[in-house]
């Protein structure tokens, strides 16, 4: 049996391309209603990086986790943009999105990529979350358990997770800010497929791994969506820009 049932849900919100200095009284908000009402689930936000090390400072010491939302493999260089892994750490980041679609989709992101990418978080110390998720096309082909797999197996650097804390985050491209969402039939399915991978690859680790879904999570669907089995966790995007919507998708949990 997964060890899910003993784990704590992980409800990830990711800001995106969303927040100036202002939007850090959201964090501040999210800290209180985590002090007044302590939720049974882990909370993490990935905000902009510019915000990272000033949303540290306002969650210090409130079990709210914060993440990057990408890093580059490398650790320093000429890489004109980019942020490594050792540099979100510094900023006050303990982990990372990795793979999301609209890096893959946008920026080209390989497999091989998220999986050199993962590596770097795990050396900087990061608790990686890796994304994988099938297009409509690849939905309505019939395709969306092979493609997940497929991208699963090619993300996952295996040796270097072992023993590691890391979770997959289940997003299908086309419910990504859209307002749909899968069935629930659809998402048990595809959670079912990729835990099988994650014991095949890691045994009893891979059944303990949390696997989160994601894709237009809101207050109002995310009871559910927790509920089905192999369901570890929530990765919200729109959603968790406003704490109290997050705040309610934690409390569903
Ligand atoms: P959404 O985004 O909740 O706005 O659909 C989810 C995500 O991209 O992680």
């Amino acid at each position: 049996m997964s060890k899910l049932t003993t784990v704590r849900p992980l409800i990830a919100g990711n800001w995106k391309m969303n927040g100036l200095a202002a939007a850090l009284d959201e964090a501040r908000a999210v800290a209180a209603g985590v002090d007044n009402n302590p939720p049974a689930a882990r909370l993490a936000i990935f905000p902009p990086d510019t915000l990272i090390h000033r949303m540290s400072e306002v969650l210090a010491g409130q079990p709210v986790a914060l993440g990057g939302q990408d890093c580059r493999a490398e650790v320093s260089g000429a890489y004109t943009g980019d942020t490594s892994a050792e540099m979100l750490a510094d900023a006050g980041a303990a982990m990372v999105i990795l793979g999301h679609s609209e890096r893959r989709g946008g920026y080209g992101e390989t497999d091989a990529l998220v999986r050199s990418k993962t590596e770097a978080a795990l050396r900087a110390g990061l608790e990686p979350i890796v994304c994988i998720g099938e297009s409509l096309e690849q939905r309505d082909a019939g395709k969306a358990i092979e493609v997940i797999t497929g991208q699963l197996r090619g993300s996952l650097p295996v040796e270097a997770l072992k023993g590691e804390a890391f979770s997959v985050a289940y997003e299908p491209v086309w419910a990504i800010g859209t307002g749909r969402t899968p069935t629930m039939a659809d998402i048990e399915a595809a959670h079912e497929a990729l835990r099988g991978v994650l014991v095949e690859l890691f045994g009893e680790q891979g059944a303990a791994v949390q696997i989160l879904y994601g894709g237009s999570v809101n207050p109002k669907n995310a009871a559910d969506i927790l509920a089905q089995k192999e369901v570890g966790g929530v990765l919200v995007g729109g959603a968790s820009l406003k704490a109290a919507d997050f705040l309610a998708i934690a409390a569903a949990a």
